[in-house]
């Protein structure tokens, strides 16, 4: 629902420069390869912008996050850790190299993987471990790295949700051996579907690369007069996918790269700013944002306390009133994942994750897919503060019902 007096601002925000960007490619007559220009270019300035020695383009997150773990060895038998709250893709990605996703809870304040819960989940078939930094939360990466030097573990961040996030002065994306980013068009460099993996080792890109173009060895050259031609003299030497992006994508991508900079500090100047309005309320929580890390707000999921708001009901069920009220009001908001991911019928686990269903039973995130709260301008941020307000007054009058 987008009513109320002002309209909010629709994702992504599409403007001459994507204009421009598809132009050139059209202009160009070039549409894909792993060496053509826009997929090389948007590989350089990723790679530039996070001080990384490596970056692939993909066609999807997913994609990137696959040949992460693949690069890393994974194979059947293998254990990866994964938090037990995230988008399926995490879990998909170790399960497509014939790995057991193991899931490990959340904390209870910043939705991150819980590293201690995480430590007691290790086993002499655990290979790998999946941080997400989930809603654009780098997730504790010291304590990750502890546990991964310890147990012989590799390190693949999810960083899906969290460009522009950093952790203790140092962009997520180059915090373990190997990062994946998506760029779907809800994330906050959008540019429809594709992705981005990155690293510093030279071994692990070389596997990548090989994993992302059907296990081929890719071309040492790009010849512009005959672009269709890299491929076609390549062997294979491993078990690979297609996961190479088309042009037009990381065209859009490259346009979207220069804006980020903007897109991130008006996540964080509209996040301050319904923090502010929010954490005022008795029984609103706003996200945490611990002293060490910096919030891209990807996603702005609030926590509802209904005893700090006096009142007697259960945290789901105000949770669900709040989600009308809220939409009446012209406020957007979503619920973003029902069920943590082992209770998807995929794994049909009936193993309990305390904080990740408590999280999922007590938060609503502020803002959609379509309209989220990082591409508001501050008027709509504050009618949809004036509307929580309202709203939130109006249900603790009515005693939660
Ligand atoms: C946390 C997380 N991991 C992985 C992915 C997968 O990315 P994609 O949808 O680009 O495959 C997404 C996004 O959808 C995500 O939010």
């Amino acid at each position: 629902m987008t009513g109320g007096t002002v309209a909010p601002q629709r994702w992504p925000v599409l403007g001459p420069a994507d204009l421009e960007a598809v132009s050139r490619v059209l202009g160009r007559g070039v549409l894909s390869g792993a060496g053509a220009p826009e997929v090389r270019g948007l590989e350089a300035e990723v790679a530039a912008l996070l001080g990384a020695r490596f970056c692939l383009a993909t066609n999807s997150g997913t994609a990137a996050l696959h040949v992460a773990l693949a690069a890393a060895g994974v194979g059947p038998g293998d254990e990866v850790i994964v938090p037990a709250l995230s988008f399926i893709a995490t879990a998909q990605a170790v399960l497509h190299q014939g790995g057991q996703p193991v899931f490990a809870d959340v904390d209870p304040r910043t939705y991150t993987l819980d590293v201690r819960d995480a430590a007691r989940r290790v086993t002499p078939r655990t290979r790998a471990i999946v941080p997400v930094h989930l809603h654009g939360l780098p997730a504790d990466m010291d304590a990750v790295q502890l546990l991964a030097q310890s147990a012989g573990l590799t390190v693949v961040e999810d960083a899906a949700q969290a460009h522009g996030a950093t952790y203790r002065g140092r962009p997520a994306g180059t915090l373990g051996a190997m990062a994946a980013f998506s760029l779907n068009s809800t994330k906050n460099l959008a540019a429809g579907e594709g992705g981005l993996f990155v690293t510093d080792a030279e071994e692990l890109y070389a596997r990548a690369a090989r994993v992302r173009f059907d296990g081929l060895e890719p071309a040492a050259k790009w010849d512009p007069t005959h672009p269709l031609d890299d491929e076609a003299a390549a062997l294979a030497t491993v078990r690979g996918f297609m996961y190479l992006p088309g042009e037009l994508t990381c065209a859009v991508a490259r346009a979207q790269l220069a804006r980020l900079a903007e897109t991130t500090a008006r996540a964080q100047r509209n996040a301050g700013r319904l923090s502010a309005r929010l954490g005022a309320l008795p029984g609103i929580e706003p996200p945490a944002v611990p002293h060490d890390r910096t919030h891209v707000f990807h996603k702005y999921r609030v926590r509802l306390v209904p005893e700090r708001a006096g009142l007697e009901v259960p945290a789901a069920r105000l949770r669900d009133r709040l989600l009308e009220a809220l939409r009446a009001e012209g406020v957007e908001a979503v619920l973003w994942q029902t069920v943590p991911l082992p209770a998807h019928p995929l794994f049909a686990s009936r193993a309990r994750y305390p904080n990740a269903e408590a999280a999922l039973e007590s938060t609503l995130c502020v803002g959609s897919q379509t309209y989220p709260l990082f591409a508001q301008p501050l008027d709509v941020v504050d009618a949809w503060a004036d509307g929580f307000e309202r709203a939130w007054r109006a249900l603790r009058r009515g005693g939660g019902r």
